[in-house]
């Protein structure tokens, strides 16, 4: 029991901890894309990729609460990461496309393929949250199919961007990506799936 009240206590400590440092971190983002659309800094990160900064580091603090409150159904998990995520998805996609040269023709036309059906999973993962309303107590057989759906994505997103961060790291393809974006984004993706096979939010 002493234990148990000992753990919860240091979970407690890390999460005030993680929700302070991520408060920081997005001050400091914010500030920076602010200047950066009024055109008093002029720095080489896309002001798109700052923007998904700043909501991955909105999203760290919406779950701590979500952890805090306990009450999320299943359908609310899978609903809840497909809608953040798989908007990220796309993103990943197009700063692979800004970073990659205009020279690797083929890679990018698939790249943009992958963007663009990411772009309409994130469309699809939209109209199930309005069309599935709450309190989701059950999990609906259209949700769960788009569930396997995007596990099936995203694990092969997953190994595509492993593959481009392995021609990046042998400088096998022409890029000025920035050399362990692609192994992040990747781990994004492992993030998804997995939350996806188990129902969760972390
Ligand atoms: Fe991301």
């Amino acid at each position: 029991m002493e234990k148990a009240e000992k753990k919860q206590g240091d979970i407690g400590t890390l999460l005030i901890e993680a929700q302070h440092a991520t408060s920081e971190f997005h001050s400091l983002l914010a500030y920076t894309m602010d200047k950066s659309l009024h055109c008093d800094v002029i720095i080489a990160t896309p002001v798109s990729l700052i923007d998904h900064m700043v909501r991955e580091s909105e999203e760290s603090s919406r779950v701590y609460k979500l952890i805090e409150s306990g009450k999320i159904s299943p359908s609310d998990a899978i609903i809840h990461e497909c809608v953040f995520w798989l908007r990220q998805m796309a993103d990943h996609l197009g700063y692979i496309l800004h970073y990659s040269d205009v020279s690797n023709y083929d890679v990018n036309f698939q790249v943009m393929q992958m963007m663009q059906k990411f772009e309409r999973l994130y469309l699809q993962a939209v109209a199930l949250q309005t069309m599935i309303r709450t309190p989701r107590k059950e999990t609906l057989p259209i949700l769960t199919q788009f569930k396997n759906v995007i596990i099936k994505e995203a694990k092969s997103l997953e190994a595509f961007k492993l593959e481009i961060d392995e021609l990046i790291k042998t400088c096998a393809i022409a890029t000025t990506s920035p050399p362990d974006l692609l192994e992040h984004i990747a781990r994004e993706a492992h993030h998804l799936w997995r939350n996806l096979e188990e129902d969760r939010i972390t």
